[in-house]
């Protein structure tokens, strides 16, 4: 059975009792922002390139109140966070600037409160998410655009742009997690249209709606509830290893190189290096061509290249791991499969399939005979964007 998708109006209730409790008053605001998951176009995003998400029902519930204590104080009911699980800091002046400390879930908050635009006087809040932390699907991303949707919310200061909002929540996590990512979890979980897609341009920072309606159809997340330690080091390496790819090849970024120039300037780098632009020049070219695809309704083929990412992740990329390479495998043996592959950034975390509806079922039971692990499914339904909500 798919796990079932918490209501958000359950979280709303659960972490305003908490906030009652904690704080002694009510909450008067509440906002959310999703999770994604990312169909087609892998470690494309910081190389200028395409990417293709949905943001998802999974989503992370900020509930609290401004103050003018001077102080925000900060509760999470995340039980897998780190401890403590409450804190308190000041916000950030010109002569005490906000620095990471831990615990590190709060970094995240911190990093948003640090890159906001208005003046923050104090606030109180608690924190709730659906989103499973370290899964792959951006509790992270989740968690900054929350915060920055709640900061507007007490503050009546908004970001000039959705597209601002998602750049100052990007730059939280690079200046206070220290994870140089791209711009598509914080871009989708800002922007996310229910019952659609998002094609984004990451150079432009342009993006497409297209409609996931077909009701014969769904994508299903299989997470393998495992993460390994590789993740968070190993990122910075091949975001560097694409950027002198690019360099040898007298390019601004892998998003401006071909198959041919590649091949042309094959022995002026080291074959890691080659094999890692390889994944990106040809993972864009895929992400282009399977939207196109997926608008035709052609699954067949747009599957086929769903597939195709996992292999070229797996072996040109190598960011995959045997959990997700299983998993993969499993999936593709179900009738009915179109196709699957790893999503996020690797080494552990999450696989996406696109299968026919009809084929959910046996997709799951075929998955848990075979998959060594203990899987969680769900199903996915394209969802919002981050948002107010009515307390
Ligand atoms: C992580 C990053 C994203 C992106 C993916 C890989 O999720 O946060 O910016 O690079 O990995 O596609």
């Amino acid at each position: 059975m798919a796990s079932r998708v918490p209501e958000v109006s359950s979280l709303i209730s659960e972490a305003k009792s908490a906030f009652l409790a904690t704080f002694g008053e009510e909450a008067n605001v509440a906002v959310s922002a999703p999770g994604r998951v990312n169909i087609i176009g892998e470690h494309t995003d910081y190389n200028d390139g395409f990417v293709f998400p949905m943001a998802l029902p999974l989503v992370t519930v900020l509930v609290g109140r401004q103050t003018k204590s001077g102080l925000c104080r900060v509760k999470t009911l995340t039980d897998h966070a780190d401890r403590p699980l409450q804190v308190e800091f000041k916000p950030p002046s010109p002569s005490t600037p906000l620095k990471p400390t831990t615990p590190s879930w709060a970094n995240y908050i911190k990093g948003v409160v640090a890159n906001f635009p208005g003046v923050i006087s104090g606030f109180d809040v608690v924190i709730t998410t659906s989103v499973p932390l370290g899964g792959g699907l951006s509790s992270s991303a989740s968690l900054e655009v929350a915060t920055y949707t709640f900061l507007e919310a007490i503050t009546g200061i908004k970001a000039k742009s959705l597209k601002e909002k998602a750049l100052a929540c990007q730059k939280a996590e690079h200046d206070f997690a220290n994870m140089p990512c791209g711009i598509m979890d914080q871009f989708i979980s800002t922007m996310g249209k229910q019952r659609n897609a998002l094609l984004i341009d990451c150079r432009s920072l342009e993006s497409t709606l297209v409609p996931l309606a077909d009701p014969s159809v769904t994508f299903v997340i299989t997470n393998s509830n495992v993460r390994h330690n590789l993740s968070g080091t190993e990122y910075p390496v091949r975001r560097q290893q694409c950027f002198a790819a690019a360099d040898i090849m007298g390019k601004k970024s892998l998003r401006d190189a071909t198959l041919q120039d590649l091949e042309r300037y094959k022995t002026s780098m080291k074959e890691e290096v080659y094999r890692r632009a390889r994944h990106v020049i040809s993972e864009i070219q895929r992400t282009k061509e399977a939207v196109c695809l997926l608008e035709k309704g052609d699954y067949l083929t747009f599957g086929k290249l769903m597939t195709d990412s996992h292999h070229s992740l797996k072996n040109d990329y190598e960011v995959s791991c045997p959990e997700l390479d299983e998993l993969v495998e499993a999936a593709l043996e179900v009738p009915g499969v179109f196709g699957a592959r790893m999503t996020g950034g690797g080494f552990g975390g999450c696989i996406v399939t696109l299968v026919k509806q009809e084929s959910v079922d046996s997709l799951i039971s075929h998955t848990l005979q075979k998959y060594g692990g203990k899987p969680t499914f769900y199903v996915c339904v394209p969802s919002e964007g981050s948002q107010l909500l009515s307390v």
